[in-house]
Parts: C-alpha cells; sequence; structure tokens
C-alpha cells in the first residue's frame, strides 16, 4: 500500500473518530452500567479465583473479554512510546519485532474470537465489518516494517504511520464496540476465557518458531 493511501485512511479513520464523539459519553455510561450489572456475577467468580488461588497461585485470575483486549492495546502503545524516546537501533529493532508480534496475535484472537461473538450478539453490520477491513491494512503496515532494519527517518516515518492507525482503530474498538458488547447479553468472562487460552496457544506457537 503506498504512503498517500495509508494517510489518507488515517485521516478517513480520525474523521470517524470525531464523529463519533458525541456518541463517546452515552456509550462509557453504558459501559459503566453493563460493568455494575455483571458486578455480582463478577464477584461470584473472583469468590471462586480467591479459593483457587489459596490451592494454588499459579492459576492466572479469570478476567473479562474486554479487559484483556485493553491491556493488549495498553502494552503495544507502551513499547511505541518506546519507540519514540530511543535512538538506539537495536532496540528500535526489537521493539518493532514485539510490537508486530503483539499486533499480529491481538488481531487473529479478536477475528476468531472476539468479532465474531460481538457481531452475533448486536446483528452488527459495520462496525465488525469495519474493525476487519482496519485489520487488513494493519497487516499491510506491519509487513513494511517487520524484519526490515531501522535505517533512518523514513523507518521511523513508518513506525509513526502504524502507531497512529493502531491509535484510531484501538479508540473505535474501545469507544464503540466495547461498550456495546458490554451492553449486550454476551458472557464477557467466558469470552475473556477463550481469549485467554487462544492466546496461550499463539505466543507458545511465536516462541518455538522463534
Ligand atoms: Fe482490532
Ligand atoms: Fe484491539
Amino acid at each position: 500500500m503506498n504512503k498517500e493511501k495509508v494517510k489518507g485512511h488515517i485521516e478517513e479513520t480520525k474523521g470517524k473518530v470525531k464523529e463519533v464523539a458525541g456518541k463517546v459519553a452515552d456509550n462509557k455510561a453504558m459501559d459503566k452500567e453493563g460493568t455494575t450489572q455483571k458486578h455480582a456475577g463478577k464477584n461470584k467468580a473472583d469468590a471462586g479465583d480467591k479459593k483457587k488461588s489459596a490451592k494454588s497461585t499459579s492459576t492466572p485470575k479469570a478476567q473479562e473479554a474486554t479487559a484483556l483486549l485493553r491491556r493488549d492495546h495498553k502494552v503495544v502503545s507502551d513499547l511505541f512510546d518506546k519507540y519514540e524516546k530511543t535512538n538506539v537501533k537495536s532496540k528500535k529493532k526489537s521493539l518493532v519485532s514485539q510490537i508486530c508480534a503483539d499486533l499480529t496475535i491481538h488481531a487473529q484472537i479478536e477475528e476468531e474470537i472476539f468479532y465474531p461473538a460481538v457481531k452475533a450478539a448486536l446483528k452488527d453490520k459495520e462496525l465488525v465489518p469495519e474493525a476487519i477491513v482496519e485489520h487488513a491494512t494493519l497487516k499491510d503496515l506491519i509487513a513494511e516494517v517487520e524484519g526490515v532494519e531501522p535505517d533512518g527517518e523514513t523507518f521511523d516515518a513508518k513506525i509513526k504511520v502504524l502507531s497512529e492507525y493502531v491509535k484510531n482503530h484501538v479508540k473505535e474498538e474501545q469507544n464503540e464496540m466495547f461498550p456495546r458488547a458490554t451492553a449486550s447479553k454476551l458472557d464477557m468472562m467466558e469470552l475473556g476465557a477463550q481469549i485467554a487460552s487462544r492466546k496461550e496457544e499463539l505466543v507458545a506457537e511465536r516462541s518455538r518458531r522463534a
């Protein structure tokens, strides 16, 4: 994909983010409401976890799907921040490799587990298809920098474009898709368990290949 096209897409995405800004407050309220409604169930699950963790500290604490996905978003955003702050080429290279691997696994999990569940629960014909198209662009941007030597300003520019694109995509997920998913009948703990176990598999596969 050429740079103009990518820039155009980013501008378009930014426009969309502004467009939904008005809805965000409502969505946040919905998110809170959903979280409160599910609190009783969550507390029960937490109590179960506490019992389990008393026996074995290695049992990971169950988490809601959106919490797991938000955590991935934060990890990648921190890696982009680190990239911006360093001038050490070897550090840039390892950060980009981590960013690309994390984004690839995250996108795969969303496409395999989270998006289909959300699409079905919301009878959605817009949010999920749009997110899948954005993932395709993300994959193109990743392919341009993965395994490439970080040699100068063009490379830095590509990482900047990737980081801005990811930021906008994440905003749409967190401000629009997640609140609606949380307010739906979806069982976020069950989805969270599926996501956590798939992630474990994909991370293990990646380390075997490395
Ligand atoms: Fe995504
Ligand atoms: Fe995401």
